[in-house]
């Protein structure tokens, strides 16, 4: 059976790590793939001293592993949306086959890359671009595929996840130990990715395409960030026994929809709640399945290859059948009507809400007054005595699942009473179960 040949573009981290185990577990890949997998070439400005090319040439310009009429299978990772996005266009367009772990092309740009793929009678594959080295694709397409999935719901962001473990943890400061992610090269080039939830947006969005069959919609999802989260809130958390996650969650509803990341309380007991450091796990629920956990790094340059490498074997594999094999991503439902996507305002779920009240008589009622009238009630209360005589204290309160804008009227109201001093906190609260 003829080789089938590979081109990697981009050399960097996830680039040496996919040239790296792709050389070293040659046989076993070779042995699985059922046909003999080849690097040809490498496009890359500089080498790696992570990793030895032996005899595989490099070559400067990216665009000459796009148009090698020998490269089969052109591997992009070299990140970014703009270049990476030309690339992958023209190895279509030169009838490659395509590999990625780029989240945010897939997430931005996906529905014209498989359009253009499916003209060209190629395949597109992105595993590494969700949760590292998770098989989460392959789970939601092929291990899930007689499910109806319910919701999904995910710690998509390694950086975030361990921002999070250390505040809880070692009590340490937000800043703090965002440097220290960076300095571990967890981090995105731009931090503000991961800790403002855009990293998370960009998996998220792949995740439901596939789990609902659905378009990428990357403007639909809401997005909030971690960077809020006060130390106080941590601990309050776990006095109340849970534990705060940056979620990305999908969810369908009679009503449509959901599609956010936000911070999230989730019930400690939970396996998903004890999934710390950079580690990244995917919880998803299917009608028939019910409820299947999906655990491992999330980031790295092995583990990312070792997703990238699996959807080699998988292209390689099909090429060696002749080229038909994995299905191309169908992201439009069967009735191929886009469904509704539910805006924030429109989705339920719980509240915790932290606020500073003047201790005296009457406040607490005035505080449930309010959510009362919005039919929403309080589920669990923390009030602690005043330090040294101190004229407030900070009140926390776990409410009922209430619909986010009349949540939203309550928390206006409550900050307008004259007892309540600065803004209600709040965080969502899910159990997951
Ligand atoms: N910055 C990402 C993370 C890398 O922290 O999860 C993997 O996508």
């Amino acid at each position: 059976m003829k080789p089938v040949k590979v081109g990697i573009c981009g050399l960097g981290t996830v680039g040496s790590g996919t040239f790296n185990v792709l050389t070293r577990n040659k046989r076993e890949i070779n042995a699985r793939a059922g046909v003999e997998i080849n690097i040809i070439q490498v496009g890359a400005r500089r080498e790696n001293p992570a990793c030895d090319l032996g005899g595989v040439a490099r070559v400067a310009d990216i665009f000459e592993v796009a148009r090698n009429p020998e490269v089969d299978v052109l591997v992009e990772l070299i990140g970014g949306t703009t270049v990476a996005k030309d690339l992958v266009l023209e190895a279509i367009a030169q009838g490659k086959h395509v590999v990625t772990a780029n989240k945010a092309l897939i997430a931005e740009h996906g529905n014209e890359i498989f359009a253009r793929a499916k003209e060209a009678g190629v395949q597109v594959m992105f595993e590494a671009a969700v949760a590292g080295g998770i098989p989460i694709i392959k789970a939601l397409r092929e291990g899930l595929s007689a499910n109806k999935v319910e919701w999904l719901a995910g710690i998509i962001n390694g950086t975030g996840n361990f921002i999070l473990t250390e505040m809880r943890d070692k009590g340490r400061a937000f800043e703090d130990v965002l440097k220290e992610a960076q300095a571990l090269g967890y981090a995105e080039a731009d931090p503000t990715f991961d800790v403002e939830g855009i990293d998370a947006a960009h998996k998220l969005v792949i995740l439901a395409s596939l789990a609902f069959g659905i378009p990428l919609q990357f403007d639909k999802v809401f997005t909030e960030g971690i960077s809020n989260i006060a130390p106080e809130d941590v601990d309050y958390a776990q006095e109340l026994g849970y534990r705060i996650k940056h979620l990305g969650i999908a969810r369908q509803t009679a009503a449509g929809i959901e599609l956010r990341v936000h911070p999230t309380m989730i019930p400690a007991k939970r396996l998903i709640a004890n999934v710390d450091g950079v580690m990244n796990a995917v919880l998803v629920k299917g009608d028939a399945v019910g409820p299947t956990l999906y655990y491992g790094a999330g980031a790295g340059a092995e583990p990312t290859a070792s997703a990238v490498i699996a959807d080699v074997v998988d292209v390689a594999r099909s090429c060696a059948q002749g080229g038909a094999g994995v299905a191309p991503l169908a992201f439009h439902n069967a009735a191929d009507q886009t469904p509704n996507m539910l805006p924030m305002e429109q989705v339920e779920t719980a509240y915790y809400l932290r606020m500073v009240a003047e201790d005296r008589p009457g406040v607490l009622a005035q505080v449930s007054t309010i959510l009362a009238e919005a039919n929403i009630s309080v589920e669990a209360l923390i009030q602690k005595e005043p330090q040294q005589d101190a004229p407030q204290v900070p009140l926390i309160l776990l409410t009922s699942r209430a619909i986010e804008h009349q949540l939203m009227s309550a928390i206006e109201k409550i900050e307008a009473l004259p007892v309540i001093h600065g803004d209600v906190v709040h965080i969502r609260v899910e159990s997951l179960g």
